[in-house]
């Protein structure tokens, strides 16, 4: 089982951060990464993703994107395709996150498409589903975390919510393969914990990565689901990473706001790897 730390910037950074950030981030990375099966990622915004491939070059630390269009090209104003994302050898591509959701609409079909689309030209995603508070307080979060799970990987919302899909840019999308599935990276990301300092308990954060298993034990296999990684993101930090990490069904960190901070960051991916 691979742990990986992902560091997701958010807009945020500047050309400046990006020399400083990784100049220190490449200083303080323990040698034994690889050998102690972690992997380590930067998502930048788009704009620093060549600045930062080209500091990171040859490193142990990987490329990752926040953002991803699921066609290979066309008129998409404003928008990046996933082969764009390949030249510029970003191995990693953050999806579904909750912010675009919330903020951008995008809904759980696109989300599907952008699997698909990553996987064929060998990106990995990291499919980040999670509830909000509002879903939490009425104890929903198994319902809402099974539903974006279900979506992501079956062939339509039809099947899954009873409801038609009118997508009308974006051509029918397969069920996700075993095959495939077997490329994602999942990430567990409550709403409420996002940027707000309250991190679900280690006990919470774990029961939902079984959860999560369990659906991708029944959906596929016994093999896939006790192979895929699962990070927990919100409010992750120095002080609380080592006992989240800990847990036997968390396998990584999606970390915001402390991935800016290289000493921060290095201590979580210290933690990860004791
Ligand atoms: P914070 O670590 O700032 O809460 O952000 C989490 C997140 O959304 C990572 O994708």
């Amino acid at each position: 089982m691979c742990n990986w730390i992902v560091g997701n910037w958010k807009m945020n950074g500047s050309l400046a951060h990006v020399a400083e950030f990784t100049a220190a981030l490449l200083k303080g990375i323990p040698a034994n990464l690889g050998a102690a099966g972690t992997r380590v990622a930067i998502c930048p915004p788009h704009p620093y993703l060549t600045a930062v491939g080209e500091r990171i070059a040859g490193s142990q630390v990987e490329l990752g994107a926040q953002k991803v269009h699921p066609l290979p090209s066309g008129a998409f104003t404003g928008e990046v395709s996933p082969v764009m994302l390949s030249e510029f050898g970003v191995s990693v591509c953050i999806i579904g996150h909750s912010e675009h959701r919330q903020y951008f609409g995008v809904t759980d079909v696109i989300i599907a498409q952008k699997l698909h689309a990553l996987t064929a030209v060998g990106i990995i995603p990291i499919l980040c589903v999670g509830e909000t508070l509002v879903e939490r307080e009425a104890d929903r979060q198994k319902e809402v975390i099974e539903t974006q799970l279900r979506l992501a990987m079956k062939d339509s919302e039809e099947d899954v919510r009873g409801r038609q899909v009118s997508d009308t840019v974006l051509a029918p999308h397969p069920e996700l393969s075993e095959e495939a599935a077997g490329k994602l990276v999942i990430a567990y990301e409550p709403v409420w914990a996002i940027g707000t300092g309250q991190t679900a308990t280690p006990e919470q954060a774990n029961g939902m990565h079984e959860f999560i298993r369990d659906i991708l034990r029944e959906r596929y296999s016994e093999s896939l689901a006790e192979a895929m990684p699962i990070l927990y993101g919100g409010s992750v930090n120095e002080e609380n990473a080592g006992e989240l990490l800990r847990q036997p069904d968390i396998n990584g960190a999606l970390v915001g706001g402390a991935s800016l901070k290289a000493d921060a960051f290095l201590s979580i991916i210290n933690q990860a790897i004791k």
